[in-house]
């Protein structure tokens, strides 16, 4: 069941790029030893490939498919652990979820019910404030829980807004953490102010909206990702996203999608990595296919293309294509972290391998992701010998020589793979510990790298 890879190799899609398709290979140049996995430095990375379906855009797209009422048809899912927690989840709900073949899914939707157990995200923060915002607005009682990581996060974003609408929802203890105890039903219509630049806050308000009794907003001061409305839109929800001064208005009337046919874009998060990667491993060509191009996802893109990356982002094709370039250092601001809150950790890897100081300002919310990024980044990249500081909300590096060492993911899928990459440039063999967290997001990640180190 791999979608996004590999295997023969070919010279077929008129690009001069080996084709990466079928079944991986054993590794190569990556070797797992029990927990941890060790890569080798060197490349060039060449080829062309395809990352799993875009996160963001499947959890929303299982979770508007179960309140659809008929069947719907989703191809190009993400193939990782957070979304398929969300998909266990809508089946427990009453979805009928259907392998159609390696790529392709049906939903039927339409009447969901009471579950008598804890419906459990895993590690997904997008898993559970979405789905409490989905279920604060069905007439029944649910409780979400998840792993370690998730029961720190903090939930009082949306505990709030819900608590607005009228919602009865409890945190653990009585604290603003999980497991949440959710009594839904009977919501109100609101217009909320988010206090952080949150998509999951926003498309937790806006799925709570679709079963108040008027219509809800939700007024945002910089954009964040907009997978919800553009989903909603596009599957017959009644919704409206303006300008307002320098504040976007989203406001969205109560009711049901339709059922629909969607093909999942890839990545651009996953994309990122291997973006990175090819601008500093010297002789690298990657084009990864499919990426996903919208609203407040590009960052990196932009940020990559001032360090002086070669690098471009074909929105008809989605062809995103990167070659080994020198980097500088940039200035990272505080307005363009919402477009790029997920690539930090990368962003970093690439200013650790560039000319100079990266300063990314105001990333804050990075201390409450799947670990406290800015301390991971902070210790993980300083333990290959890179100049790394935080100050405040304020991360700064400069770019110098990278040490092969041991590292660890701190159980962050996002922290692995940015240590991966890193690696490619050491001076030595890296032993990435906790390497199972990169399951969550991307379980082919491994098998990509050596693919493209074998398409050079
Ligand atoms: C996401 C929003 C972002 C991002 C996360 C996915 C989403 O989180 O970090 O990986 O799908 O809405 P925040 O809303 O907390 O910024």
């Amino acid at each position: 069941g791999v979608r996004h890879g590999r295997a023969t190799q070919g010279w077929a899609d008129g690009q001069g790029l080996p084709v990466h398709l079928g079944a991986p290979r054993v590794s190569r140049v990556v070797e797992r030893l029990g927990g941890s996995t060790v890569v080798q430095p060197g490349g060039p990375l060449v080829g062309r490939l395809r990352v799993p379906g875009d996160k963001s855009i499947s959890h929303r797209v299982l979770m508007l498919a179960a309140l659809a009422d008929g069947t719907s048809t989703v191809r190009g899912l993400s193939d990782g652990g957070d979304v398929a927690c969300t998909r266990r989840i809508v089946e427990a709900l009453g979805a009928g979820v259907v392998d159609v073949d390696d790529d392709t899914i049906s939903v039927r939707g339409g009447s969901l019910g009471a579950v008598d157990h804890p419906l459990d995200v895993g590690n997904s923060g997008t898993g559970i404030r979405l789905l409490a915002g989905l279920l604060a607005g069905l007439p029944f009682r649910s409780v979400l829980d998840g792993d370690a990581s998730i029961r720190r996060r903090p939930m009082d974003r949306v505990l709030e807004p819900l608590g607005l609408m009228g919602a009865t929802v409890a945190g653990h203890d009585g604290l603003a953490l999980a497991p949440l105890d959710i009594r839904g039903g009977g919501l109100r219509g609101i217009e909320y102010r988010l206090p952080v630049a949150s998509a999951q806050v926003k498309g937790c308000v806006l799925f709570a909206g679709l079963s108040a009794d008027g219509p809800t907003t939700v007024v945002e001061d910089r954009p964040s990702r907009a997978h919800t409305e553009e989903l909603m839109v596009a599957f017959g929800i009644r919704l409206a996203s303006e300008a307002d001064g320098d504040l976007t208005r989203v406001t969205l009337q109560p009711g049901r999608p339709s059922a629909f046919d969607h093909d999942v874009a890839g990545d651009p998060s996953q994309a990122a990595f291997w973006a990175v990667a090819a601008s500093i491993v010297p002789g690298s060509e990657v084009v990864v296919g499919n990426v996903y191009a919208g609203p407040a996802r590009s960052g990196f893109i932009d940020v990559l293309k001032r360090m002086g990356a070669d690098i471009s982002h074909d929105p008809a094709t989605g062809d995103l294509m990167v070659r080994h370039a020198g980097l500088t250092g940039t200035v990272v601001t505080v307005d363009e972290v919402p477009g790029l809150v997920d690539e930090v950790p990368i962003l970093a890897v690439a200013a650790a391998c560039a000319e100079g100081e990266t300063t990314f300002d105001g990333v804050g919310e990075l201390r409450v992701k799947e670990s406290d990024r800015l301390a991971t980044v902070e210790s993980e990249l300083g333990r290959m010998g890179a100049d790394v500081r935080v100050d405040g909300d304020t991360l700064v590096v400069r770019g110098s020589a990278l040490r092969g060492t041991e590292v660890d993911s701190h159980h962050d899928h996002r922290i692995a793979m940015a240590c991966a990459v890193a690696a490619l440039v050491a001076d030595g063999p890296m032993t990435v510990d906790g390497w199972d967290a990169v399951a969550t997001s991307y379980p082919g990640f491994a098998d990509d790298l050596d693919l493209l180190r074998e398409g050079a």
